[in-house]
């Protein structure tokens, strides 16, 4: 029980319980891509972690499809501190949608709905800068790109880059934010942006590794795309280093090999250490490499590992705030869910 000195105390703690609590809301305000650490930091400086195929996902809306690459939505995703989302924009039928390799494959919509959510998502975390990347399936252009952009409302948040060229002059995320221009779009590829400048062409800016790779012991760090560089010309005029970690099992249906995302590699993939084919580990040789951490980590099924572990440990960052934590459960989900997919799993996680 307690006592009247205890309850005059508990009352006289209230102010100052209210301050400790208005102070915490003031630390979250100034926090930039979950951490205060970051808001001083060039846009170039900080390890983005991004979704590969983002609103392609494996879950009950795609009958848990094994094309899918993500068990949670581009939502989920960015509240769990994603930061990149990419994505392939195909032509179908005159309507630019968001698809799996083709459109009867897996269509996820139209690129201005995935685009709405994401300015939804936006709109409600003033401090976040977001990045997408589309993959240009089928050479829109930048016009019919920007349309969709408009008709998501989401043009004003877009960053126009003050260079044409590959730079290693980048606002800080606080600018960014400050701007009001926090989603930086780029887009693989884009000859002509004049219609839309803030969507950028993605290899004018960023060279990537490779990224079709079906065994752990075949991540590289060297650049691959564009095929114009190396990894010494691309980082000499500043492009920033994107590196791609997943994987795909390859399946022989009819006599036609197919690819699809690989889940049975997927904890050791984006795991934060543990040597070849971790994420992790990958990081820090690539780092080495360059002489930088990636500005840029790709994975899939990002809940696993989990991925984010290994950006923060590039970012320095330990004090993350305002993400939703939900990799336990992802984690059992990820696991029922194969379950039902992948027999091989199975046998691995029993
Ligand atoms: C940021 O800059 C520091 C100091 O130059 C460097 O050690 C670090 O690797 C950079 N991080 C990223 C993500 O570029
Ligand atoms: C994303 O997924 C969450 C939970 O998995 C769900 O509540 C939400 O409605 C979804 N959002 C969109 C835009 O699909
Ligand atoms: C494609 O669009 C045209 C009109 O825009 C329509 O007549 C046609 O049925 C559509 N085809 C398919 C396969 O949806
Ligand atoms: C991991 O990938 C290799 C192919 O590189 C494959 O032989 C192996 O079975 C995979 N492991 C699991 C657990 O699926």
């Amino acid at each position: 029980m307690m006592s009247s000195t205890n309850i005059l105390t508990s009352l006289f703690l209230l102010p100052s319980l209210a301050q400790v609590a208005f102070s915490a809301v003031t630390k979250r305000a100034t926090a930039c891509n979950n951490s205060p650490d970051l808001c001083s930091k060039t846009y170039n400086n900080v390890t983005h972690l991004g979704a590969h195929n983002s609103p392609f996902l494996r879950d009950s809306s795609t009958g848990n499809s094994a094309s899918g690459n993500q068990f949670y939505n581009s939502t989920v995703q960015l509240s769990a501190g994603v930061r990149l989302l990419t994505g392939q924009v195909h032509n179908n039928n005159g309507s630019l949608d968001m698809c799996h390799s083709s459109c009867t494959l897996l269509n996820a919509g139209s690129l201005s709905d995935w685009l709405s959510e994401i300015k939804t998502w936006m709109d409600g975390n003033p401090n976040e800068v977001v990045t997408v990347l589309l993959v240009n399936s089928d050479d829109a252009s930048a016009s019919d790109l920007a349309s969709a952009y408009t008709n998501a409302g989401i043009t004003s948040y877009a960053y126009t880059p003050t260079s044409t060229k590959a730079t290693g002059d980048w606002p800080t995320l606080q600018t960014l934010i400050n701007d009001g221009k926090r989603l930086l779009n780029f887009v693989a590829s884009l000859d002509d942006n004049s219609a839309a400048p803030y969507l950028m062409d993605e290899f004018t800016y960023i060279f990537e590794n490779n990224y079709d790779n079906t065994s752990p012991s075949s991540f590289s760090c060297a650049a691959n795309r564009p095929s114009t560089v190396t990894t010494s010309s691309a980082l000499q005029q500043n492009m920033m280093p994107f590196m791609n970690h997943f994987l795909y099992e390859t399946t022989s249906l009819f006599g036609t090999t197919i690819e699809s995302p690989d889940l049975g590699n997927i904890s050791t993939t984006n795991s934060e250490s543990g040597g070849t084919g971790a994420l992790g580990t990958s990081a820090t040789e690539c780092t080495n490499t360059y002489g930088q951490a990636p500005t840029y980590l790709l994975v899939d099924f990002f809940n696993v590992g989990p991925a984010i572990e290994t950006a923060d440990r590039l970012n320095g960052v330990t004090n993350a705030v305002g993400r939703t934590n939900i990799y336990s459960i992802q984690m059992s989900a990820a696991y029922s869910l194969s379950e039902h997919s992948t027999p091989r799993l199975v046998a691995k996680a029993a």
